[in-house]
């Protein structure tokens, strides 16, 4: 069976890898406006994964980790360090630059320029260390890269000349993250076959859409095929 994945929404995907192993990158389901309710339920996750600490990326994580009980779930060291204190299990704390095995499955932590934290439900911020990307090579197939939200950076040329993914996740919203010319840009930097966008649609304030990406491109003479996935629909190489 081929990896496959499917878009929950907003920058969630559940990515199911050809042994099996299911991995959810950044958990936010059943509070995440634009996942379809019947993608709530999400039967069992075997890796959780979370690019930084902002409501929209892990806003549903203790509930998710209650009720699947992720083998591994990898966040910074910060996050790690307080889903502990909520009584989340497995946590497996990484840094920018760092690589883990699991499952048979390389996963490295990469730069993302954003923010990451998040209130303590007394009013108080947290430091949520830094935001992140992640690059997932699993045993077979091909290797693919989720940009969590960012800004575009030269260095993801360096992304590509490490870890050479086929097929990205980028975010194209604007405002909190890149806008479509600077994810069309990074599609370049990263010599990208693939690109899924993500980060879009979810609020009226996010205005660059998939169509935007696909004219930018086009602008840019780039071969990088746009997969335009609903949030729900899932798609297999
Ligand atoms: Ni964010
Ligand atoms: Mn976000």
């Amino acid at each position: 069976m081929p990896s496959s994945f499917t878009y929950l929404g907003h920058s969630t995907v559940l990515c199911e890898l050809d042994n099996g192993l299911r991995i959810l990158i950044d958990p936010w389901v059943q509070n995440n406006p634009a996942c379809p309710k019947n993608l709530h339920e999400l039967h069992s996750i075997q890796v959780v994964l979370i690019t930084h600490g902002h409501p929209d990326h892990m806003g549903d994580v203790v509930k998710i980790c209650t009720e699947y009980n992720p083998q591994t779930v990898i966040a910074s060291f910060e996050i790690c360090q307080w889903l502990q204190t909520l009584g989340v299990k497995n946590t497996l704390a990484m840094g920018i630059g760092g690589s883990r095995l699991v499952d048979g499955c390389w996963i490295s932590m990469v730069r993302a320029d954003h923010s990451s934290s998040f209130l303590d439900g007394k009013g108080h911020f947290v430091y949520g260390g830094m935001a992140s990307g992640y690059v997932i090579t699993p045993p077979a197939g091909f290797t693919f890269y989720h940009a969590g939200d960012t800004g575009l950076f030269q260095d993801m040329k360096l992304i590509a000349r490490l870890y050479h993914p086929k097929l990205a996740f980028l975010p194209i919203g604007d405002v909190f993250t890149m806008d479509p010319l600077q994810a069309a840009l990074a599609c370049n930097f990263l010599d990208l076959e693939m690109v899924v966008p993500i980060h879009w649609g979810t609020f009226p304030m996010l205005k660059g859409f998939p169509r935007d990406l696909v004219r930018e491109l086009t602008k840019l003479n780039a071969p990088t095929e746009v997969l335009q996935l609903q949030p729900g629909d899932s798609w297999s190489m």
